[in-house]
């Protein structure tokens, strides 16, 4: 009753190098000033995403103080530590350009904060200022960009996070109330 045996000649040859382990280079986390601001452009990317979908006046209101309020809380952290503390790790153009657009992104907020929702161009300004953040927003996040530029240099962007952390929670608290009361 002898089986066929196969006489299996193809015994795996133990390979004696082990499968490369994924080096931290391929997937490094990134520090967290770095991830903070990223977290915060996600966010406010989807909302404008969200306000797209949006009819009603009351609820695009509501959905605007909101952008309005991550908007200018972000601005703020960036403005008050990660630019100044990063001027000499990132080029001057690039960083003169950021307050630049930061000023423009401004003007534009506090304009729509004068409309109402039923306003002729009020949905067109939301639009350009959603525009207008992905651009700046683009600058500092693309390759060879100003986080990339800062990654490269020689502040401590950990300690630093947790600084704007702190600052953040602080300013949306402070912000927060004044509109709503
Ligand atoms: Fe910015
Ligand atoms: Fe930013």
């Amino acid at each position: 009753m002898a089986t066929t045996a196969k006489a299996d000649t193809s015994k795996k040859t133990a390979s004696k190098t082990p499968a490369p382990r994924r080096t931290r280079r391929t997937n490094r986390r990134d520090p967290l000033a770095i991830s903070l601001l990223k977290k915060d452009h996600r966010e406010v990317d989807a909302m404008f995403d969200e306000y797209e979908q949006l009819e009603k006046d009351a609820e695009k209101l509501a959905l605007f103080n909101k952008i309005a309020l991550a908007l200018k809380v972000h601005t703020q952290i960036e403005e008050e530590i990660f630019y100044p503390e990063e001027r000499g790790d990132v080029e001057d153009d690039l960083m003169d350009e950021a307050y630049v657009e930061h000023d423009g992104a401004k003007k534009l907020i506090a304009e729509i904060e004068a409309m109402k929702p039923s306003d002729e161009f009020y949905d067109a300004k939301v639009k350009v200022l959603g525009e207008y953040v992905k651009h700046h927003v683009k600058e500092e996040e693309q390759p060879g960009g100003m986080f990339s530029q800062a990654k490269k240099g020689d502040e401590d962007l950990e300690a630093m996070g947790e600084r704007m952390k702190a600052r953040k929670e602080e300013l949306m608290a402070q912000m927060k109330p004044a509109k709503a009361n």
